[in-house]
């Protein structure tokens, strides 16, 4: 069975090729390498002993998207992570982040629904639900105006891929990812910021190895039992599992709807404090912090009501906070060089 893995050099499409390849499938990526690096198909191979296939395409250009489909007609389901993913970056160039992220899932919707390809995972994101207003939050819970252009992008693809299935014999699945944090246990892949990073995870692992002096706390007076935000972090590895499970649904045929949703979360929250208490223990560094006011667009605390996916994937998270941050912080040391 062939599966096509766009934005399949990123984080966490890196970590479900891997997945997808260990329970026996033919994966074939595609990336246009505007956030990622081709070496990482070498290192996929390394860990799994199988090079995926790869094409460089510009999702959004549709003659070679189109091309692509035409030549591989075979492709059993497609799992759509490619898109920009920055939420600073999106306020500050909204029309890139609407024409990449909508034209890219035009033209792939446009390729399946061509060629025959019936099953199609969609990578969303916690981030549609804004601050909700009762936690743990469920799949059923509403959707918030959007803070931010990519995470408008994301309701808006929910809502295009939505209305287009109805038309058409395609079935989807929704996951909405909280935060996905960790590395492969190899240290071979991991998170690969470009710049310096805006997300806690790699940027406390790089302010261990020394480059940053300090990491800035983003506020410190939340309703919160130490004043700091919460989220539910959950472990890539949990998260790319978690797509070869929704994947094989479509394959087997076992969907209940033509549309599923999915919350892909741990269902504890953590807070800042927390992560940088488990990152101390895991390290035995010190971590250097200050506290500075609130940034601009973060909601206060969220985690996720999983038992939807446990009862209806029979998928369940199995690693805990300082699995998360050992194995990124063994990632960091590794791209320092300070490990093989
Ligand atoms: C986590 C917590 C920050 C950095 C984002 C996107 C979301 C998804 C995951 C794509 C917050 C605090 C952070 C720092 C800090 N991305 N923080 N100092 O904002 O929950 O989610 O990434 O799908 O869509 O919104 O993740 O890691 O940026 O922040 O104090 O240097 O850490 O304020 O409370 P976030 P994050």
């Amino acid at each position: 069975m062939k599966i096509l893995v766009t934005g399949g050099t990123g984080y966490i499409g890196s970590h479900t090729v891997v997945e997808l390849q260990k329970k026996g499938y033919e994966v074939i990526v595609i990336d246009n390498l505007s956030n990622s690096f081709e070496s990482v198909l070498d290192n996929i191979a390394k860990i799994t002993g199988i090079m995926p296939g790869f094409e460089k395409i510009d999702l959004a250009d549709p003659a070679p998207t189109a091309a692509f489909f035409r030549q591989h007609p075979d492709i059993a389901a497609v799992i759509h992570f490619a898109a920009f993913k920055a939420v600073g970056e999106s306020t500050e160039f909204p029309l890139m982040y609407y024409r990449n992220n909508l034209v890219s899932l035009i033209n792939i919707l446009q390729g399946m629904s061509d060629y025959g390809i019936r099953n199609l995972i969609f990578s969303s994101s916690c981030t549609v639900y804004g601050q909700p207003d009762e936690l743990p939050v469920k799949e059923s819970s509403p959707i918030k105006k959007a803070a931010s252009p990519y995470g408008n992008t994301k309701q808006i693809s929910e809502e295009i891929i939505s209305d287009f299935i109805n038309v058409t014999d395609i079935s989807s699945i929704f996951l909405r990812y909280f935060n996905p944090i960790g590395a492969h246990e190899s240290s071979l892949i991991g998170e690969l910021p470009i710049g310096v990073p805006s997300n806690l995870v790699p940027f406390i692992t790089q302010t261990g190895i020394g480059k940053h002096d300090y990491l800035r706390i983003w506020g410190n007076d939340y309703n919160t039992p130490d004043g700091t935000a919460i989220r539910d972090y959950i472990h890539v590895v949990d998260l790319a599992r978690a797509h070869v499970v929704a994947v094989e649904r479509l394959l087997m045929e076992r969907q209940k709807q033509k549309l599923e949703i999915f919350n892909l979360g741990t269902g504890k929250g953590y807070s800042v404090m927390e992560v940088i208490n488990s990152f101390e223990k895991i390290s035995g560094l010190k971590l250097n912090y200050r506290i500075m006011e609130r940034r601009q667009g973060d909601i206060e605390k969220i985690w996720a009501d999983t038992e939807h996916a446990n009862s209806e994937l029979g998928w369940k998270a199995e690693k805990n906070l300082d699995d998360m941050t050992l194995s990124s912080w063994n990632w960091e040391k590794r791209l320092a060089g300070r490990i093989e």
